[in-house]
């Protein structure tokens, strides 16, 4: 409360700096990278600062996040089919995803925090495959109409990186056992998604230590009172 009253009675401190120290109501956030980028790593930490700000936070991935989503999950990364069958059970699985939890979530006024989105459909199925990209485009305005993330923090690490983190921790799965050439096209294509999308899409240099990844996703959401 002496906080409170000192910032309201400080003409030099505007009050807006103390209120706006989380993403407002509704707000849309996904996490992007290459496999082994630390996406995963890194969800816990940013949703938990938000719930300490008495949010609700819904933690979600893709593909997944429903039971049938899940499933379609599984069959992407491990049953082989093409580029157009893998980009089809995606965008299945997130019209569910969309329906049955993010919809809802935001409307309810939640924060909603996504492991992917469709940015990962376009930098794997369109960079890593080399499918049209323009049939993405096509069905990304079917599935999702005009919703889109109001923040998407990309993890960048180069792909031989990226490759000895993922080889010290799991056995990988259809997209992991690419070469180091597929994850530098689809790389490429997320830094593409950034040059369409610069306000949206921010670029957390995935490098180094845990530690000081963590302080620039943090200095990230702190230039935006997040
Ligand atoms: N900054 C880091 N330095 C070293 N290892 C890391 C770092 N961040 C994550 N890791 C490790 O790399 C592996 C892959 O991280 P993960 O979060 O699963 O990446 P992603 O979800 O992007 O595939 C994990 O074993 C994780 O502990
Ligand atoms: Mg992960």
């Amino acid at each position: 409360m002496i906080a409170a009253l000192s910032t309201e009675h400080n003409p030099s401190r505007p009050p807006r700096a103390e209120a706006a120290s989380h993403p407002p109501a509704g707000c849309f956030v996904t996490i992007e990278g290459i496999d082994g980028a630390g996406k995963t790593s890194h969800v816990q930490a940013i949703a938990e600062r938000w719930r300490a700000r008495g949010l609700e936070v819904v933690r979600t991935r893709e593909p997944g996040g429903t039971p049938l989503a899940e499933a379609l999950r599984e069959l992407v990364l491990h049953q082989p089919m093409d580029a157009l069958t893998e980009a089809l059970l995606v965008f299945a699985a997130r019209r569910n995803h969309l329906q049955e939890v993010i919809e809802p979530a935001l409307a309810r006024g939640a924060v909603v925090l996504c492991d992917r989105f469709t940015d990962a459909t376009f930098a794997y199925q369109g960079g890593g495959r080399g499918f049209d990209t323009a049939v993405l485009a096509q069905l990304e305005t079917w599935v999702q109409g005009s919703r889109q993330p109001d923040l998407t923090l990309w993890f960048d690490l180069g792909p031989e990186l990226a490759a000895e983190r993922r080889a010290a921790a799991r056995a990988p799965d259809r997209f992991e056992r690419e070469q180091v050439a597929f994850f530098h096209a689809v790389r490429l294509a997320y830094a593409d998604r950034l040059a369409q999308a610069p306000q949206r899409v921010q670029r957390i240099d995935a490098g180094g230590t845990p530690e000081q990844v963590a302080a620039r996703w943090l200095a990230v959401l702190e230039s935006r009172g997040w």
